[in-house]
């Protein structure tokens, strides 16, 4: 799978794919990432790529030259699959989404900046727009890094343990339950004593009782 983020802050996103399981599906080869600097696609002298905004009102908006020209030419190498846009009024990014995007094979992703993009770029290139959350960033680099860690965690190989992605909280209807390691007694905080029991079943069991229970408490709107 292979995503290129657009961006006027590449630096940015130098850290958040170099480490741990997103530099592993890296190396693997399961995962390709490319940061594309929009600035080297604007044709202005002084490498601009946003404007004044038509009508008046404050802050500057982001204009459509630098981006269209970037994303043509990504477009002239590769079929996308999907142009996404990452912006506080974009559909909440949730694991489903995250899941249906691991199935895809290329992804665009535009980074947003300012008082926003230019709404051209929205209506002619882009075909998804997903938020994090319901609150305001800088800009669309963090929740790129966001995106794609959730999708490339995914791609089958990633992970060590294949298991270890499905039981995460979000991917069945339930939280996940509590997870101890050692020591057994920490200063008299003891771990429950049915992880120590070796009973499979019952642990598997209390597992369940765990996870129902978190879930009732702090997040019932995942319970049908
Ligand atoms: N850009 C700024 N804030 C954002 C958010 N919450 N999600 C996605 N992109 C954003």
């Amino acid at each position: 799978m292979r995503f290129d983020i657009i961006t006027v802050l590449p630096s940015l996103l130098d850290s958040p794919f170099a480490h741990s399981i997103l530099l592993r599906a890296q190396k693997k080869g399961l995962a390709e990432i490319h940061v594309h600097n929009l600035r080297e696609y604007s044709t202005h002298k002084q490498k601009s790529v946003d404007d004044y905004q038509y009508g008046g009102g404050s802050g500057m908006v982001m204009s459509i030259e630098p981006f269209a020209n970037c994303i043509e030419k990504l477009k002239s190498e590769r079929e996308y699959d999907e142009v996404i846009f990452l912006t506080p009024d974009g559909e909440t990014l949730k694991q489903t989404i995250a899941n249906e995007l691991s199935s895809k094979g290329n992804i665009i992703l535009l980074c947003g900046h300012y008082k926003g993009i230019d709404q051209r770029i929205r209506d002619i290139y882009v075909t998804r727009e997903i938020s994090i959350g319901d609150y305001v960033l800088s800009g669309g680099e963090l929740p790129a890094a966001v995106l794609v860690d959730s999708v490339v965690r995914l791609l089958p190989g990633v992970l060590n343990d294949e298991t270890s992605a499905l039981s995460d909280s979000f991917q069945g209807e339930l939280l996940d339950a509590p997870v101890y390691t050692r020591p057994a007694d920490w200063n008299g905080h003891k771990v429950p004593d049915v992880l120590l029991s070796g009973n499979q079943a019952v642990i598997e069991n209390w597992r369940h009782d765990q996870a129902l229970e978190r879930t009732q408490k702090r997040r019932p709107d995942l319970l049908r």
